[in-house]
């Protein structure tokens, strides 16, 4: 509405995620004029600040993205001035209710809509949630709450936390966000698949002969050990990250664009795959390495981490969806601190082309492999491997790059995960953020299988910090005829 006004709430202003996300996020959105015209930030938190020392703490991570035109310094400035501080408990009733007074008064009498960011470990959100129903209400508006992964630690703790919430909020107001959703080329998964004739119709076990999703760091857990430590790389990066991607990537097409059709086929995509098997799972954890003479640590060093800890800092999996589109292709997924390179991208292997009549002029036909790259960062890209002759009086194949380059082909800057995904909520859509139920059945596929591994106390196998990882992910990759592959 015209004169209609949203008011954002940080809670956990202070925190790293605030500090290096969300106000960025917020501020280039507001530099590319997304925020309603009227609009407010709050940042909630424990320690005392003026908003003064706010907007001091806020200015260092914000950055003049688009820097040739308009003036970024004087955009920033309003910016600044629109960022206000309360702080308070997390528990306290008063405490919010003093926000609500100050929300009223910067709200001024209009048809006022409130976002929350809940910047905060899960183990609080229960405690904020209840303090903003109870002790705050925007005049007119919406409430929308923004949480972010750990959703729990298995089905059960997820379903406590889902039912906690749902005793302050109704699911419509929860927006869960797993930021990979909110990276362009995952975005831009569905329009590759669905908008182009030459993928569309081979997206299936019939020319497709496997799908690989690999995530590497070349860092780490350093700083972040205790917090890791707890979950591991499967409930970090598996269950939520590579999980959404695969459920796009194999999900049927959804009767429009709507988000709960979209979120539908998620959910029925999930619900048909096979149980996770132990044997098709390769966990390990990463040890020291000197390279050029620097020494890099033992993930068991972090003084937050237990020094007999068995979390897996990396972890590969074979999976399969068991329904007729994809019965027998083997989706198989990569994830891991301390690697060799920093990396996220999708891999999908065609089949060989029947009665190839160049077969002679390859000594492999694996050589010869369609592949398609869809690289998220760094450098988006996407590639499409085709075999080709090499130019020239004799016959030489060669199996070529078709390279959509982002860097090359579009001037604009990809915007980051976050400014997407605020944006969607701040305009109520929905399609991003995961309803429920598929956070019920991502849970569902993963609990059993890190329930046996914790179990039977599961040894990761160890692998050099700034390696590929552990061998036994290749023996993994080969029992179902694939070599793990980087796109250089
Ligand atoms: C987070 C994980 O969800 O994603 C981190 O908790 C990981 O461990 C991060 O480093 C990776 O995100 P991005 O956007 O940097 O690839």
């Amino acid at each position: 509405k015209g004169d209609s006004t949203v008011s954002i709430t940080v809670v956990g202003a202070s925190g790293d995620l605030a500090k290096k996300k969300i106000y960025p996020a917020l501020f280039a959105l507001y530099y590319e004029n997304c925020l309603p015209k009227h609009f407010t930030i709050f940042g909630y938190a424990r320690s005392k600040m003026t908003d003064a020392e706010l907007r001091k703490m806020v200015s260092k991570t914000l950055k003049c993205r688009i820097n040739e035109r308009g003036n970024c310094d004087g955009k920033m400035d309003e910016f600044l001035n629109r960022c206000f501080y309360q702080s308070g408990q997390y528990d306290s009733d008063d405490n919010f209710a003093e926000l609500d007074k100050k929300l009223k008064e910067h709200e001024a009498g209009r048809f006022s809509n409130r976002l929350f960011y809940l910047s905060v470990p899960p183990n609080i959100f229960i405690d904020v949630v209840k303090c903003v129903s109870t002790s705050t209400s925007s005049s007119s508006g919406w409430t929308r709450v923004i949480v972010e992964k750990p959703f729990g630690r298995d089905s059960e703790s997820s379903a406590a936390l889902t039912r906690g919430l749902k005793q302050y909020l109704v699911e419509d107001q929860i927006f869960r966000i797993d930021h990979y959703l909110g990276k362009e080329l995952v975005e831009n998964l569905s329009v590759l698949r669905f908008s182009n004739l030459i993928f569309q119709p081979l997206w299936s076990r019939q020319y497709i002969r496997n799908v690989q999703l690999n995530f590497s760091e070349d860092f780490g857990t350093e700083g972040r050990g205790g917090y890791f430590d707890s979950y591991g790389i499967i409930r970090d990066i598996m269950q939520n990250h590579l999980l959404q991607i695969l459920a796009l990537f194999a999900m049927e097409s959804p009767v429009s664009l709507d988000a709960e059709d979209i979120r539908n086929e998620k959910v029925k995509v999930l619900r048909s795959m096979k149980p996770l098997q132990l044997e098709n799972v390769v966990v390990g954890q990463y040890k020291s390495h000197i390279k050029d003479g620097v020494s890099y640590p033992t993930y068991t060093e972090d003084k937050t981490v237990a020094k007999d800890s068995l979390t897996p800092t990396f972890a590969a999996a074979a999976l399969f969806i068991d329904n007729a589109r994809w019965d027998g292709v083997p989706f198989l997924m990569k994830a891991g601190k301390a690697l060799h390179m920093q990396r996220a991208e999708i891999r999908v292997q065609f089949r060989h082309v029947p009665g190839n009549l160049y077969k002679r002029f390859f000594t492999d036909l694996d050589e010869a492999t369609n592949e398609l790259f869809i690289r998220l960062q760094p450098n988006a890209a996407i590639y499409l491997k085709i075999n080709n002759k090499i130019p020239g009086l004799g016959m030489r194949l060669d199996c070529s790059n078709l390279d959509l380059l982002y860097a090359a082909r579009y001037s604009k800057e990809i915007p980051d995960a976050y400014e997407r995904l605020l944006l969607d909520a701040i305009e109520g859509e929905r399609r991003l953020f995961i309803r429920s139920d598929e956070l019920d059945v991502a849970w569902k596929l993963f609990t059993p299988l890190l329930k046996e591994l914790e179990d039977k106390k599961i040894t990761p196998e160890l692998y050099s910090y700034g390696s590929t990882g552990p061998i036994e992910a290749h023996n993994l990759a080969s029992k179902y005829n694939v070599k793990w592959g980087d796109l250089s």
